[in-house]
């Protein structure tokens, strides 16, 4: 897993991009939204082109919506025998590559507070009693979104049917729609100011490594 942050993008960086992706950097109204999709995709392509062993240019990146066909969801890496996820907020963005299927998520706790007045919406009723802060509604709803993102569902899905570990705990994610569907999510070590959560498709604890990208 490598972090980055919005202070490391070049100019330079958005030659690294595909003809679609340029596309969409050309449709982003607020210069921040901008910046942080091509940090991403520059996470992105340096981190698989280096896995790969071919050049960040040469990374082929498939992001088919489910929905309408455009290239604007989830996104994996062809040829690539490893899953990708992607996620920014604020000054930051973070890239995780696993053998299994995995989301990630980071959201600044600025925003997650904003989140407050949809607390019904958020909980599962088995976690109203246990998520009482917004530090805690703002924990669950990281960790309900990396594994929204790991099953590719997104925010068409209802967290209230995802069950979470406690706040700051790892432990395993029930779908309440898919009850045998097998998950476990992890808290990460989030940038001050923000917090992140990642969610793998498999039944046991999982292991992370995380470093610093370098540009
Ligand atoms: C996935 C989703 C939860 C991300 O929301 P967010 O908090 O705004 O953004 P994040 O920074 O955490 O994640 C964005 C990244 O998630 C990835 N992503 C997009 N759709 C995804 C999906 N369905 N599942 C997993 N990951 C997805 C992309 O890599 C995206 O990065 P990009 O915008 O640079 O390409 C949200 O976009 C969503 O719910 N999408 C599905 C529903 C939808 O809008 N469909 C489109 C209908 S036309
Ligand atoms: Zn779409």
């Amino acid at each position: 897993m490598w972090w980055a942050a919005l202070a490391q993008l070049r100019p330079t960086h958005e030659n690294l991009l595909s003809r679609e992706e340029r596309v969409r950097v050309r449709s982003y109204v607020r210069e921040d939204d901008r910046r942080r999709f091509v940090l991403g995709c520059t996470v992105l392509r340096q981190v698989a082109g280096g896995a790969l062993g071919v050049d960040p240019t040469q990374v082929r990146i498939e992001r088919r919506c489910d929905d309408c066909g455009r290239q604007h969801g989830r996104p994996s890496v062809v040829g690539a025998p490893w899953d990708v996820s992607l996620s920014h907020s604020g000054e930051h963005v973070v890239v995780a590559m696993s053998r299994t299927r995995i989301g990630v998520d980071v959201e600044q706790e600025s925003s997650v507070l904003d989140v407050e007045a949809l607390r019904d919406l958020i909980l599962a009723p088995q976690e109203r009693r246990q998520v009482r802060t917004s530090d805690h509604l703002g924990a669950a709803w990281v960790a309900k979104e990396s594994a929204l993102k790991a099953t590719g569902e997104g925010l068409r899905a209802s967290m209230d049917r995802v069950v979470v570990p406690p706040p700051g705990v790892d432990g395993v994610v029930r779908f309440l729609d898919a009850p045998s569907r097998r998950a476990w999510a992890l808290v990460l070590a989030a940038p001050p100011g923000h917090r992140a959560a990642l969610t793998a498709l498999t039944p046991g604890p999982v292991d992370v490594v995380t470093r610093a990208w370098t540009p």
